[in-house]
């Protein structure tokens, strides 16, 4: 086998493999052009989900004729001038590959004229061989035009999704702009439809209303949080709304999207307990950190980044989340106040989390609050501290429900949501004090566990010991169970704490463990606590209400369904018609 150096041509098509993996990446890489070049309209036009033709059209800035010529140059970038430049990145672009690695792999055309040039010019380059520059007539800005994509490279072609899969790619695409950029108006049109138009609008909150529509961006609360010279903003969903996979969790560095683990992880340690295992939020998160304390050049298509100071970014991250999350478990309204400015207000629907058989146009918005959000009034009233013990009881209904009455109106209470919670909540706090009871069990249960888990039980008697569960060796490789945490009345401990050794297995990182321990917490707390309906006392069931009232995100169960339902007095007269 001789060495032997790759021809030019060759060397772009791979380099161009790294930029240019379909069309939403060409999409990427030309609407961040634009928005580079200070655009404020950019309209994206498609055919065939991109594969016969990409059009972007932008307002900015335009390239002057020598700049045209050059810019489709492999590393001819306007966008770096020195190396230090490379550390403190401002700009969404700045590798200078985008356009040569599009051009070699697709017939591309760009018109562009710069608000002082007399014309426009055009260059077409085709499969890496570029053509002449022309005058063209134009006005102000660029024109990017790429068709029949990956022509050249039919193995790459052949790697193409279905021309819908393809097409939502670039959805996704613009979606994201337009997230980080509300004050650009962004149009997509697909075969001369149009998909998504996004008019330029001031408030955050309209363009989160325009791309996510408003039965997602309804139930979302804005945050904002800085400290130091980091800041983040954005908004959360409250916990009931979630999705098994992270396609609502937007993360934005700088205004550049980014898939980072790092915030990722942030998120969803900032929802704590709130959601639950493999459920994610919707987030749409924008941080703001100084340009020289990230690393943008560490992934080809940019779609990662690398903090210098990743455990602050974290850190602050987690409490903005955290912090967002908990105001509004303490304030619901303010969520409502804040959609009554929108735009959109007056054409506000109520999406039914829970529906219930009542005649179309009367179905009472408050079950859509399973939530934390509760209690909440449309006269927008505070939760009050002491909410729960405030309430009248009633008694108990079909053995699982407290029926009681607040100021407002009718509140049921779920038993086994709420002990839940108040069982995972005590749990979580004696962990934390050390202050957990535990109680030596008759009979001790003998544990069944195979090699491997025995080696990780031995290593975490400590920590289990921490939670209130004692077990020792009763002979050779065998173990039991010997005590447990006091408050937990009957339980199958054994399968609790294989649980927990299965979860203990798979975490390494510190931070990891509390989260992972807590979530385990929460199901041992679910599994412990009364789960066949029972009558409770109504000194039992006032015990119940005042330990609700001494924890944080009362209003749900540990696995996040609710804990209580508010029917207010208007929702009542609805609900029988008593109004229109
Ligand atoms: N839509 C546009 N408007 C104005 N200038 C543009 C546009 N697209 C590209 N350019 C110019 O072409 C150069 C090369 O673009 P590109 O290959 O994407 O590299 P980069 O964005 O990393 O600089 C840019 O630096 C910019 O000067
Ligand atoms: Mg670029």
């Amino acid at each position: 086998m001789k060495i032997q150096i790759l021809s030019d041509e060759m060397a772009s098509r791979i380099a161009a493999g790294e930029v240019v993996e379909r069309p939403a990446s060409v999409v990427k890489e030309l609407i961040e052009n634009s928005l580079d070049a200070g655009a404020t309209e950019i309209f994206v036009w498609i055919e065939k989900s991109g594969s016969a033709l990409i059009r972007v059209t932008d307002d900015g800035g335009g390239m002057a004729p020598d700049d045209l010529a050059l810019a489709v140059e492999r590393h001819a970038t306007s966008k770096l001038k020195s190396a230090e430049d490379l550390f403190c990145i401002a700009t969404l672009g700045f590798r200078g590959e985008a356009l040569p690695s599009i051009g070699s792999v697709s017939r591309m055309e760009i018109v562009s004229r710069s608000p002082d040039a007399p014309s426009g010019h055009r260059l077409r380059v085709e499969g890496g061989r570029k053509g002449e520059l022309q005058m063209a007539a134009a006005g102000f800005g660029t024109t990017i035009e790429i068709r029949d994509i990956f022509f050249n490279t039919p193995a790459r072609r052949k790697f193409l999704k279905a021309p819908a899969t393809e097409l939502s790619h670039i959805c996704d695409v613009v979606n994201r702009m337009a997230l980080a950029y509300p004050q650009v108006h962004l149009r997509l049109q697909h075969d001369g439809r149009n998909v998504a138009d996004y008019p330029a609008v001031k408030e955050r909150k309209d363009r989160f209303f325009q791309v996510l529509g408003r039965e997602v961006a309804n139930e979302l609360i804005p945050f904002s949080w800085s400290g130091g010279e980091m800041a983040a903003s954005g908004f959360v969903s409250a916990a009931p709304m979630s999705f098994p996979n992270a396609r609502y969790l937007y993360t934005f560095v700088n205004r550049r999207y980014v898939r980072d683990k790092v915030l990722t992880h942030a998120v969803l340690q900032g929802y704590d307990t709130l959601l639950m295992k493999g459920q994610y939020p919707a987030v749409l998160l924008l941080l703001e950190v100084p340009f020289g304390e990230v690393d943008v050049n560490v992934h080809p298509a940019k779609y990662e980044v690398r903090f210098r100071r990743q455990g602050d970014v974290h850190e602050a991250v987690t409490t903005a989340i955290r912090g967002a999350l908990k105001r509004e478990a303490k304030t619901p309204s303010a969520r409502n106040g804040g959609l009554e400015q929108s735009p959109f207000a007056g054409v506000r629907e109520a999406p039914l989390l829970y529906p219930l058989h009542s005649p179309p146009g009367h179905e009472p918005t408050v079950l859509r609050q399973g939530a934390l959000s509760i209690p909440m009034t449309e006269k927008g009233d505070l939760f009050q501290a002491g909410f729960f013990s405030s309430l009248e009881l009633h008694g108990q209904i079909l053995g699982c429900y407290l029926v009681c009455s607040s100021a407002r109106g009718l509140v049921l209470i779920d038993q086994h949501a709420a002990h839940e919670r108040v069982a995972f909540e005590k749990l979580r706090g004696d962990l934390n004090s050390g202050t957990g009871q535990t109680q030596n069990l008759l009979i001790p249960q003998p544990l069944d566990l195979g090699a491997g888990e025995i080696a990780l039980l031995e290593k975490e008697l400590p920590l289990l010991q921490r939670f209130g569960y004692l077990v020792e060796a009763v002979g050779p490789d065998s173990y039991a169970v010997t005590a447990v945490p006091a408050f937990l009345p009957e339980g199958d401990y054994r399968r609790a704490l294989r649980q927990m050794i299965a979860e203990l297995a798979e975490v390494d990182h510190s931070d990891k463990v509390r989260q992972h321990l807590e979530e385990r917490l929460a199901t041992i707390a679910c599994h412990s606590v009364i789960r066949a309906n029972r009558k409770l006392e109504m000194d039992e069931m006032r015990a119940l209400l005042g330990a609700l009232d001494q924890i944080e995100f009362a209003t749900q169960c540990p696995h996040g369904r609710p804990v209580l339902l508010e029917f207010s007095r208007d929702e009542l007269d609805r609900l029988f018609k008593r109004v229109v």
